[in-house]
Formats: C-alpha cells, sequence, structure tokens
C-alpha cells in the first residue's frame, strides 16, 4: 500500500469518528436563513459566506476570503502545496431558495430537524448540506494528514439561486486565479438509495418576464366589453399556443438546433437500473407522464427543450366580484435548454413567436430574467475515470452516467472559460424535495459524499494509471458526441500553473 492509501484510510476513519460533529458544523449553517432572491435577507447571506470562510480558515485553507461582488458575497479559500499534483477546483453554493409555501413545512425550515435518518432544512441537500460535505472531506484529509493529495481552491456562491450574475463576472475576470485541471460539485442528485450518479450533462435555461399591456389603465367590462382589450386573455392565448398539448414547443427554429443524443449515450442510459418513469410517477403522484410521447421519459426530462409557466399576475384575485378588464397582465415563463440551444439566441426566437401569437390591441414584450448554458463534460478523461472508480469504491457498486434535466449556470462558464472537465457527483434523491416544503437531505448520503469526495482526491493525487483501465464506462470513448478536454491517461497537466495572480478586479475584501 502506497502512503497516500494510507492517508485516505485515515480520513476515511476520520470521518466515521466525526460523524456528529460534522453533522453539528452543518446544521448550525442550516440555521443561517440565506434565501438569495429576497432582500431582506442580505445580512443572513453574509453571515453564512463568514461561517464557511470561518471554516475554511479553521481547516487550515490559505488565502481565505470573503468576496465582495455587485451581488451577493463569494467565499474563496486555496491550499496549493501539493507540487506537481492537479489542481481542484471545488464549487458549491450557500445560498438557497426562499420557503414558502411555509404552511405545508412539518418543521421549522431554519431549524432543522433529523426524521428518519433524513435532515429536514431548506438547503439541507441544496446546496449546503452537499457543498459542506466537500469542505468536511478537505477537512478530513487535512487532518489526518496535515496535507492535501491536491491542490485546491475553493469558491462558494451565495447567488445560484437567483441567476447567479456576480459568479459570473468573477469567473471571467480572473481565469488565471481559477486555473485547475478538473472542477468538482456536488449539487445534483442519484436516480435511487444506494445507486451512485455521475452528471455528464445539465441544461441550460432563459427565464424571461412576459409583459402584456392593453388599454392606458382599467376599463369597467360593460362599458368597455366588446370594443377593450384584454391582456389576461391575451396572454392565455400566448401562453396556450408557445406549447401543444402534444408537449411540443412551438417555437420555429428551436428544434433544429438541438444536438441529437448519440446512440452510444442511450447505452449508457440503459445501465441505470432504475425505472425511472415508474419512479417519476410515484413521486409526482400522476399516472401518466405529459410531454412528447415519442421521446424517453429519461430524454424528456433531460436533454429535451421545456417551456414551462411559473406564475400569472393580473386582474381581480381577491374574493368576490369585480367587473374590470385590467389594464395589464404578466407571465413568468421559462425554457430549459438543452445543449446547441443558448439563451441569448433563443431569446429572439420567443420574442417573435410571441409577437406572432399576440392577438390586437395588446403589446407584449419579453424580458430577460436571467440565462445560463447547458454542459455537456466528455466522458472519456482521466478525472471522469477516477471518479467513476471512487464511486464504486465507496459504494461497492458502479454509477450510472446521466444528464440531469435541472440547471448550473456556472457548470458551462467552467467549462468555457476554464476549459475544465466538471465532475457533478451529488448525491441527492428524487424525493428530496428540493425547493419545495420538507426539504431534505439523506443523512447517509451526506457521509457517503464527504467519503467519495475524500476517495476522488485521493485517487487523482496518486498514480493516473490507477484510473487508466480499460472497461470503465467512462472510458467507452464519445459516448456523449463531445471532443475531449482534458489529458486521458497522462499526468494532469497544472503544475507551475497554479500560481494566484494580483487581484485585478475593482472587488474588496470583506471578513
Ligand atoms: N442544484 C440545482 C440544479 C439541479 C437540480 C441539478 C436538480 C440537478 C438536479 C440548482 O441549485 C438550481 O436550482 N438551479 C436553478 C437554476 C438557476 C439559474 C436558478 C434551476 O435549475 O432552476
Ligand atoms: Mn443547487
Ligand atoms: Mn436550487
Amino acid at each position: 500500500m502506497s502512503s497516500t492509501t494510507t492517508q485516505s484510510d485515515a480520513a476515511l476513519a476520520y470521518v466515521d469518528a466525526h460523524r456528529q460533529p460534522f453533522l453539528d458544523g452543518l446544521l448550525d449553517l442550516l440555521r443561517i436563513p440565506s434565501i438569495s432572491t429576497l432582500p431582506k435577507h442580505k445580512k443572513d447571506i453574509r453571515r453564512a459566506a463568514k461561517y464557511i470562510a470561518d471554516e475554511l480558515e479553521r481547516i487550515g485553507l490559505k488565502k481565505v476570503k470573503v468576496i465582495k461582488t455587485e451581488g451577493h458575497p463569494l467565499v474563496y479559500g486555496e491550499w496549493l502545496e501539493a507540487t506537481g499534483k492537479p489542481t481542484v477546483l471545488i464549487y458549491g453554493h450557500y445560498d438557497v431558495q426562499p420557503v414558502d409555501p411555509i404552511d405545508l413545512w412539518k418543521s421549522d425550515p431554519f431549524e432543522p430537524a433529523i426524521r428518519d435518518e433524513n435532515i429536514y432544512a431548506r438547503g439541507a441537500v441544496d446546496d449546503k448540506g452537499q457543498m459542506y460535505a466537500l469542505v468536511k472531506a478537505l477537512e478530513a484529509l487535512m487532518r489526518a494528514g496535515g496535507a492535501l493529495p491536491v491542490n485546491v481552491k475553493l469558491l462558494v456562491e451565495g447567488e445560484e439561486e437567483a441567476g447567479g450574475e456576480s459568479i459570473e463576472a468573477y469567473v471571467k475576470a480572473h481565469p488565471k486565479r481559477l486555473a485547475a485541471d478538473v472542477a468538482l460539485v456536488a449539487d445534483t442528485g442519484m436516480p435511487a438509495p444506494g445507486v451512485p450518479a455521475l452528471v455528464y450533462g445539465l441544461r441550460g435555461i432563459l427565464y424571461t418576464e412576459i409583459h402584456a399591456q392593453g388599454a392606458r389603465h382599467d376599463l369597467h367590462s360593460g362599458e368597455y366589453g366588446g370594443v377593450g382589450p384584454n391582456p389576461i386573455h391575451a396572454l392565455a392565448l400566448v401562453l396556450a399556443g408557445l406549447k401543444g398539448p402534444d408537449g411540443r414547443i412551438t417555437i420555429p427554429e428551436l428544434y433544429e438546433r438541438i444536438q441529437p443524443v448519440s446512440d452510444a449515450e442511450r447505452t449508457l442510459w440503459d445501465r441505470n437500473p432504475v425505472d425511472v418513469a415508474a419512479l417519476l410517477k410515484q413521486e409526482m403522484g400522476v399516472d401518466m407522464l405529459p410531454g412528447e410521447q415519442e421521446y424517453d421519459p429519461r430524454e424528456r426530462q433531460t436533454a429535451r427543450p421545456t417551456l414551462e409557466v411559473h406564475g400569472i399576475r393580473g386582474g381581480f384575485v381577491e374574493e368576490g366580484a369585480k367587473t374590470v378588464i385590467p389594464a395589464e397582465a404578466t407571465a413568468k415563463v421559462s425554457l430549459r435548454l438543452p445543449p446547441g440551444l443558448r439563451p441569448a439566441d433563443v431569446l429572439p426566437l420567443l420574442e417573435r413567436r410571441v409577437a406572432a401569437l399576440c392577438p390586437p390591441g395588446v403589446t407584449m414584450t419579453v424580458r430577460l430574467v436571467h440565462g445560463g448554458d447547458a454542459v455537456l463534460v466528455p466522458l472519456d478523461n482521466v478525472f471522469m475515470r477516477a471518479a467513476e472508480k471512487a464511486l464504486e469504491q465507496e459504494w461497492d457498486r458502479p454509477p450510472v452516467f446521466e444528464r440531469s434535466g435541472g440547471s448550473i449556470p456556472v457548470g458551462a462558464l467552467f467549462d468555457s472559460e476554464l476549459h475544465v472537465p466538471i465532475i457533478f457527483m451529488g448525491t441527492g434523491l428524487p424525493d428530496d424535495n428540493i425547493h419545495a416544503p420538507n426539504e431534505k437531505y439523506h443523512l447517509p448520503n451526506f457521509y457517503h459524499l464527504i467519503r467519495q469526495a475524500i476517495r476522488f482526491l485521493e485517487i487523482i493525487g496518486g498514480d493516473p494509471a490507477i484510473v487508466a483501465r480499460p472497461g470503465s464506462a467512462a472510458a467507452s470513448g464519445r459516448a456523449n458526441g463531445r471532443k475531449r478536454a482534458a489529458p486521458t491517461g497522462t499526468a494532469p497537466a497544472t503544475v507551475g500553473k497554479a500560481d494566484v495572480t494580483e487581484e485585478t478586479g475593482a472587488e474588496a475584501v470583506q471578513r
């Protein structure tokens, strides 16, 4: 056994001996209501950032700082003393979604409760619990061996759930500082308990508000009915027209631009032992899955574009009756975009379609709220194989490779700006209720994530030959049709690239 393997074993033992303090630390973080979309939680957001920065400092990371941005702060820390070893950029987010409808929570979203091996709290799995697990992996490695097996740069954001504009600016301004060989993210899920997953694809997103303007002011529906424009009805016509009952979006050119899913990729999906369609029905409490029936539910859920209406505002919604024709109405509408469709290209297509569907007398505008690109990580690289091996060791079965339908805009950014492969190794479960009441994290999966991250870092810090074995799913080549982005089977490339450059942006450091 090599000495590095010994460190890994010691680190795993450290985790097992510190289950309670690790959990206590997470519970404290979960008590901070760091909701990024609501301005009144600005102070809580800062408290959460400070909490993480203090932990990083305590663990022994260097250059730890809370970085001020136009929006919510970023937290950064690094440890670059593993000369000759690869550099891993670890990402997570400490902000959470709002909690309404609050009445449906069985316990306070910010007073974590443990029931049946699950931690119930807002952010438990998305993403405080998972981000914190990666931090605890570093802590265990540091405490067990006094050093990390690889170089690490850790970047945690506080704005992911609100569109993540600040991190985009930061990554674009500091590609050298963030230079790495691979990125590690735990903000995704696995198909079922006991079935580990590596997510290699995520959809992008285009989030908009469609505003409909009719008359200058509200109208009496008796006096003006028959001659006045009704923006709510106009909006209903547009929304109904954008997607048919067959699930097909009617925006011209949309489907022509998608990168098709390859047969090799479908073969990879078939390794997933879980009956996804049955699971989806069970989780939603429905007996059929609407949408494009000619596509497999897995493809619909992760690799086809979607168009969803999130909310409609306008008119009279109080009790009783009021005979009014409202002057305006608004709908929140988003599209999930598979690789090939970029938000900036889809926005004008949507605008054109809305204009074409809009009845006379009403003016409609489409406002961009936020957008993010899809990401597709090449499978044939040494880091993907290392992750595959790490998960296999941890779970006693190989991971499945899957795409996820959600969006993590920073993934595309790491790909396009930093040119690193991204390993998404989350341990969320389909019934974790992310963004919904009673969000939870399966406690065993918290510990599994800490342990699988330790194994992963250990493997890539060791002999690359350890993962250069034939027969792994990740080694089966260009299953997702993407070209290679990282060295395969050879020594990683960041040696000497890891120096931190001086700050160039106009950011202040606040602790
Ligand atoms: N962690 C999720 C993304 C996710 C969800 C990945 C499910 C895999 C499975 C992330 O925090 C999130 O919610 N992202 C937003 C996008 C953002 C731009 C608002 C999303 O997907 O709606
Ligand atoms: Mn998340
Ligand atoms: Mn989320």
